[in-house]
């Protein structure tokens, strides 16, 4: 392998008019005549390169010419600037060395035409190497950074979470059962949250990052079997404050994705002004032009949309009713949203299409939330919770809430909802010894992905995703 000059492509910008060497895979072929145009990947971006017959020795137009796809090399050119090309690159080739052939009988199975998405998730190890799914990586990666920095930034201890556990946080029906030594139960954990409650007594402010499980049986665009999740948990915080953290947390992240991916976005199709929009650079309006707006009355309400136009929208559960039922009345939507109820999936859809950020919804009815959520004092049929929905239809991306601080309405949750008390000791402990007023809340990552990039399915965001119907590769 030659040893001078090594580059990737990424980089070329700093080697204009040198000779380099690239190493990577043969991504495409085109041939005219006597004159190649391999496109090569290496990971960092796409080249193309230029091999005139006239220009290189025989055997590098041989072999190239013949070369089947995906086939991995080393390849030495001079590198000069096109301003046609989407790198800005060409490479005129010199030399090129074959790592391993792709043999002739077994092409790479990923073409450039449409394949099935069965056919695609089947391969999926492979079509992680196309320039979309490579470039929803990297956005992911970069997700996954700007979440942790958040927290890394602002004082927050991050506290890890066991990822086996005695018991449920988010309702039994959802674990994954395991044998644990001795006829003991181990599940899967749901989210970290009872944990860093304890880590948050102790140190403040903390956060956990790491997957957790859900063996829902539902077969839905967004959900996933095996998730990542990032939770803050922050003692002395009350809800008010908990909205305040998800907004300055959501604004960093899409703010970092738009510093470091405006080209991946392309790459990806993402519609960067609505992304824009949530970080208030050119606002634009939520609604098509000529779609009806929300009704007068409402848009007063929601958390200063319009006095205050950098904040996300806040609605009440009852705001967030009346919308729907003022939506049903016109028309707009195909079902009536009942009181009480959770909002299904064309609700959210139609309450986030009256924003453009995302809409904070808090104050569910206590009766549809998680037994740990800290009832509203103003009316304690309702939880002191929210779930924020991303823009465009993308659904709920953070789920949070205020938790019970007194120990004897906590231990009657626990029993209310027929869960283990002896179990959940250790949780009530921390009502016993110095409670405090604390809230938190989670996002899963891959949501976050899915709207951020504009993908209409959470399993393009995760490289290999756990499903109801699969498992592998
Ligand atoms: O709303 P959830 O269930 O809340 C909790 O787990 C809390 N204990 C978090 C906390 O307060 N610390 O889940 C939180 C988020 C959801 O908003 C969603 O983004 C994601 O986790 N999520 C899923 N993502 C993919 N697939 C699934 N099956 C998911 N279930 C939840
Ligand atoms: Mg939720």
């Amino acid at each position: 392998m030659p040893s001078t000059n090594i580059a990737t492509i990424a980089s070329l910008a700093a080697h204009e008019g040198q000779t380099v060497t690239l190493r990577g895979w043969l991504y495409n072929l085109r041939a005219s005549g006597k004159l190649l145009f391999p496109i090569f990947r290496d990971g960092t971006g796409t080249i193309q390169g230029i091999v005139p017959k006239a220009a290189v020795p025989e055997a590098v137009f041989d072999t190239l010419k013949n070369l089947t796809l995906e086939s991995s090399l080393t390849v030495t050119g001079k590198v000069r600037a096109d301003s046609r090309a989407p790198s800005g690159f060409e490479l005129d080739v010199e030399d090129v060395h074959i790592l391993q052939r792709v043999p002739d009988e077994t092409p790479f199975p990923i073409t450039l035409k449409e394949h099935g998405v069965d056919f695609l998730m089947e391969h999926r190890h492979l079509w992680l190497r196309t320039p979309r799914q490579s470039a929803i990586l990297r956005v992911r990666a970069t997700i996954m950074r700007a979440a942790a920095e958040y927290f890394d930034t602002n004082g927050f201890i991050r506290t890890d979470p066991p990822i086996l556990t005695p018991n449920a946080c988010e309702g039994t029906s959802e674990l994954f059962e395991m044998d644990y030594f001795d006829d003991d139960k181990a599940y899967l954990t749901q989210s970290g949250q009872l944990y860093i409650e304890a880590t948050a007594l102790a140190l403040g402010k903390v956060y956990s990052f790491g997957p957790t499980f859900r063996a829902e049986k539902s077969k839905t665009r967004r959900h996933l079997t095996e998730f990542w999740m990032i939770e803050p948990e922050v003692a002395f915080l009350e809800l008010d404050g908990l909205l305040n953290l998800a907004e300055g947390f959501i604004t960093h992240i899409v703010t970092t994705v738009l510093q470091h991916h405006r080209a991946d976005l392309k790459v990806i199709g993402r519609d960067i002004p609505k992304l824009e929009a949530v970080i208030g650079i050119s606002p634009e309006p939520a609604t098509e032009p000529g779609a009806p707006s929300s009704p007068a009355h409402l848009q007063a309400k929601v958390g200063g949309s319009t006095a205050e136009p950098n904040r996300f929208p806040r609605l009440s559960y009852d705001e967030a009713h009346a919308m729907l039922e003022d939506a049903y009345s016109r028309g707009l939507i195909e079902n009536p949203h009942k009181y009480g109820d959770d909002f299904g999936s064309p609700d959210e859809t139609y309450i986030s299409s009256q924003f453009a950020k995302p809409v904070m919804i808090h104050r569910y009815p206590a009766a549809i939330k998680a037994f740990y959520m800290q009832p509203d004092p103003a009316d304690p049929t309702k939880a002191l919770c929210v779930d924020v929905l991303a823009p465009e239809g993308y659904g709920e991306i953070i789920g949070g809430s205020q938790r019970v601080d007194s120990y004897d309405l906590l231990k009657s949750r626990i029993e209310e909802h027929s869960l283990p008390l002896a179990a959940f000791q250790w949780y009530l402990d921390l009502r016993k010894y110095g409670s405090v007023p604390h809230s938190g809340f989670g996002m899963g990552i891959e949501r976050a992905v899915a709207w951020i990039c504009g993908l209409d399915h959470v399993r393009e965001t995760i490289p290999f995703a756990r499903t109801l119907n699969r498992i592998y590769p």
